[in-house]
C-alpha cells in the first residue's frame, strides 16, 4: 500500500559517513555505507515528497526522484544543508565525523624519526542537527543515535542536548544491523507530555524500516 502522505512536503537528508582530510593522501572516516539514509530517500520519494539527498562518499546509485548532492567532510555537509533549508522535514541519518584536524597538512605526512609514533591534534565539528534543530524557522527534526553501549539511556541525552523532535536509536556493536548491512532494527524515542515515548522497530530491511520511521513522522508532522 502506497500513500502519498509525503506530497507537498520538502524533505532534506543527510546520508553516509563524511571523510576529514588529513593530508592529500589520507583521511579520518568511519564504516557508514550509506544505506539507511538511502532507504529513507527513496520511501520519502516514493511517498510523494521533494527529496534532497545530502551524501557523504558512499558507492550506491541515487533513488530515483530524488535530487543528490555529494559532499566530503562535516563542514561541506552544513554548508549544503543549510543551503536547502528551509524545509518540512530534516533527517540526519549520516555518520558525521565529530572532530576533525585542526591542521590539514600541505604535503603527504612524512614519518618522524621518533620511534614512539604520532600525536594528531583534532578540533571539533560543527553539530549538523543540532544547528539545524536552533533555527527560528525549524524543520520536524529526526535525529540518529548509533551506540554500541547503554542505547536508549545515550539516545535520550541525545534528544534532549540536540532539542529534537524524534531519535532513531540504533544499535551498531552487532554484525546483522548498522553500519553497512542491509537490515536494521530500531528505537525511536520522543518527547511527549514531559514523559520520554519509547517504539521499539523490530530488525527488518533498511527499506522497512525507513517505511515503520516514516509511520511514525507523518502522524506527527505539524
Ligand atoms: O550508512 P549505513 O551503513 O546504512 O549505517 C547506518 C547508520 C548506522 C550510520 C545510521 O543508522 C546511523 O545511526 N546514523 C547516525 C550515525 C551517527 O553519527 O550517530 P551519532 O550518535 O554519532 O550522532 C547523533 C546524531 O547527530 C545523528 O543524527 C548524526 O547525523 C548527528 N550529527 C552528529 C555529529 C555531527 N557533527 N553532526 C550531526 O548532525
Amino acid at each position: 500500500t502506497i500513500h502519498r502522505d509525503l506530497a507537498g512536503r520538502h524533505v532534506v537528508i543527510t546520508a553516509g559517513p563524511t571523510r576529514e582530510a588529513l593530508d592529500p593522501v589520507r583521511y579520518l572516516s568511519n564504516h557508514s555505507s550509506g544505506k539507511m539514509g538511502y532507504a529513507l530517500a527513496a520511501a520519502c520519494a516514493a511517498r510523494g515528497a521533494t527529496v534532497t539527498l545530502v551524501s557523504g562518499p558512499v558507492s550506491l546509485p541515487t533513488p530515483p526522484g530524488v535530487e543528490r548532492q555529494d559532499v566530503t567532510s562535516a563542514e561541506e555537509m552544513l554548508a549544503a544543508v543549510e543551503s536547502r533549508l528551509p524545509c518540512d522535514l530534516f533527517i540526519a541519518c549520516a555518520a558525521v565525523a565529530d572532530y576533525r584536524a585542526a591542521h590539514v597538512a600541505e604535503h603527504k605526512l612524512k614519518k618522524t624519526e621518533d620511534e614512539s609514533g604520532l600525536t594528531l591534534a583534532l578540533v571539533r565539528n560543527p553539530d549538523i542537527v543540532a544547528t539545524v534543530a536552533a533555527r527560528a524557522d525549524r524543520p520536524f527534526t529526526v535525529g540518529f543515535a548509533a551506540e554500541t553501549q547503554s542505547l536508549e539511556t545515550h539516545a535520550g541525552s541525545k534528544l534532549e542536548r540536540k532539542r529534537l523532535d524524534l531519535i532513531v536509536a540504533n544499535d551498531v556493536a552487532r554484525g546483522d544491523r548498522g553500519f553497512g548491512s542491509d537490515d536494521n532494527a530500531a528505537t525511536l524515542l520522543w518527547r511527549e507530555r514531559d514523559e520520554t515515548r519509547r517504539q521499539p522497530l523490530p530488525l527488518q530491511s533498511k527499506r522497512r524500516l525507513a517505511d515503520a520511521i516514516l509511520d511514525h513522522v507523518v502522524e506527527r508532522l505539524p
